[in-house]
């Protein structure tokens, strides 16, 4: 028993930084785990990946984010709207993908960690360039950048956002081989992934196939609650496989630049 435990407490864990969340979880996600950020529209999943990352980037770890929702810019400009202070981490846009060699460099000679983002643009610049047809093998692209920055680089996470937007540019025929390839293959390269996976309004389902579901080693749920005409967004794990966490439901927050989660509008008792 004494073993286990031990072995337990050496398994290192991403914050999500969200204030009196991460405590909730062992202190975070299980490292080179798949996790789905599941909400509607505008329940700030994007946000939160983003801040993961930032956070992540400012203590030397450095992430990937690839973007089929937004261009750079526009994640940029709300990120910066939300307080985010861009000068304080190494940022790497990547605009063209054929010219990832000199982002490389930049994200070498740093001596901390970088967030890095590729977002449409720059992935249809390469699709057009390959002889794959219109509907283009986006996540070949995704891929090939992955692959590219973790034998370059020392990258430990990974956002798509996402699985949805993938799901529209690329070809997904056969969703549940395809897919349990792409959790395969991010589990053998060793990235902590945020996959963000849109849900319906009606919130029918946490994903469009249903087997990302249990593909996936963890789902995190935000949801848009009214409440007497106010309308809160909740936070809850649903699953987190390696971890004792707490599911019940939190407010999650955005005030002073920082998430934070309660429960019942007061901070959760540790
Ligand atoms: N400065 C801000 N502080 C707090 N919340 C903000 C701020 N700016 C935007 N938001 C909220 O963030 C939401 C968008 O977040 P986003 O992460 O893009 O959501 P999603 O990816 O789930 O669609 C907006 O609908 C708005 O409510
Ligand atoms: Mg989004």
């Amino acid at each position: 028993m004494a073993k286990k435990s031990e072995k337990k407490e050496k398994m290192e864990r991403i914050k999500l930084y969200i204030d009196g969340f991460d405590q909730q979880m062992e202190g975070g996600i299980p490292k080179g785990h798949v996790t789905l950020i599941c909400g509607t529209a505008g329940t700030m999943k994007s946000s939160l990946a983003f801040n993961t990352l930032y956070n992540e980037a400012l203590n030397g770890k450095t992430g990937l984010y690839v973007s089929l929702e937004q261009s750079a810019n526009s994640l940029l400009e709300h990120a910066e709207n939300m307080g985010f202070d861009l000068s304080k981490i190494n940022l790497v846009t990547i605009s063209d993908i054929s010219k990832l060699s000199s982002n490389i460099s930049s994200i070498k000679s740093s001596k901390g960690g970088s967030l890095i983002i590729s977002d449409l643009g720059s992935i249809r610049k390469q699709v057009k360039g390959t002889k794959i047809g219109p509907s283009g093998d986006w996540l070949n692209v995704i891929k090939n950048i992955i692959k590219k920055l973790k034998e370059k680089t020392e990258c430990d996470l990974f956002v798509l956002d996402s699985l949805s937007a993938l799901y529209v540019l690329s070809n997904f025929d056969d969703p549940r081989t395809k897919l349990f390839y792409i959790f395969e293959f991010l589990r053998d390269i060793g990235l902590t992934t945020f996959l963000i996976s849109e849900m319906p309004l009606n919130k029918s389902k946490y994903s469009e196939y249903e087997v990302e579901d249990y593909l996936a080693d963890g789902i995190i749920l935000i949801q848009l609650t009214e409440r007497f005409r106010k309308v809160v967004r909740e936070l809850s794990v649903v699953k987190m496989r390696s971890t004792n966490c707490n599911t019940d439901v939190f407010t999650l927050e955005y005030k002073n630049k920082k998430f934070y989660a309660t429960q019942g509008g007061k901070p959760p008792i540790v």
